[in-house]
């Protein structure tokens, strides 16, 4: 189902070819997004509630980041993100899982979806689901997870539970590419909060949301920038950035900030 405009690529034509891959080979070796015309195209994805969506919206508005949310995509057409986006003028479809016989089947579907947009990322926010190997490949480099734990610890689901369960005193949250491992690839940045006495899952989740919102949107800015890449080792490398792990706050985790 489909709540928006057709498909429109950077040239203002309606496509859908597959396998359009904007990517740049620095003289490191390095692959990084080839951000034509200096704006950021990203496509993301949700199931639910859609917070972290609707922070890098606004974040990209607030900054006036060269960045555009091309559109949103969800596997559940009662998410809660999807009316938001609309109301904000972004193009949402939704790729219902269950009207697809296989995860291959589902995954190809969601790809032709996304692809319509010719995205340089394609940055999943709250989805729920298991993603192919196939699906993870197509987009080597180009998709982007949030997930509320410091991996490589506490993969899956329930991390708070988990995080309380084994009495850990720091929780948090990584940014990180995909690959085809469930919750595991090459970290892009990390925020911790600290777990106190009192909690119970909801109460560190919550604490933890609003680390997680402002490492998305500083994720996006680096994006946005260009300043994003993967060496062959699978390490991600952020120019003129010190440091990569942020605090409570939401700041950097070293004084110094920013190098450029
Ligand atoms: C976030 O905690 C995210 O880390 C996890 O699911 C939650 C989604 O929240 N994967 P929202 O939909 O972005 O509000």
């Amino acid at each position: 189902m489909s709540h928006g405009e057709a498909g429109v690529g950077k040239d203002g034509n309606s496509v859908s070819q597959a396998g359009v891959y904007n990517f740049a080979t620095l003289n490191s070796g390095n692959i990084v997004a080839d951000l034509e015309n200096g704006s950021c195209r990203l496509v993301i994805l949700i199931s639910g509630r859609g917070s972290n969506m609707q922070t890098i919206v606004d974040t990209i508005e607030q900054d006036a980041l060269p960045a555009r949310v091309c559109a949103v995509v969800s596997n559940r057409a009662d998410a809660a993100g999807l009316p938001w986006a609309s109301e904000r003028g972004i193009p949402t479809h939704v790729v219902p899982h269950r009207d697809y016989a296989t995860r291959q089947e589902f995954d190809a579907a969601l790809a032709d979806t996304i692809d319509a947009y010719e995205p340089d990322y394609v940055v999943l926010a709250g989805f729920m689901r298991v993603l192919t190997p196939a699906f993870v490949e197509r987009y080597e480099g180009r998709l982007l997870n949030i997930h509320p734990s410091l991996l490589p610890a506490f993969p899956g689901l329930h991390t708070h539970q988990q995080a309380l369960d084994e009495g850990v005193q720091w929780h948090g949250c990584t940014v990180h590419f995909v690959t085809a491992k469930l919750d595991h690839g090459p970290v892009v940045a990390q925020g911790i909060v600290p777990v106190l006495g009192e909690d119970d899952a909801e109460s560190l989740a919550a604490r933890l949301l609003s680390v997680e919102h402002k490492l998305y949107a500083q994720v996006v800015r680096w994006l946005a920038e260009g300043r994003v890449s993967l060496d062959e080792n699978h390490r991600v490398h952020v120019a003129g950035v010190a440091t990569r792990a942020f605090l409570p706050d939401g700041t950097p985790a070293i004084s110094g900030k920013e190098l450029s």
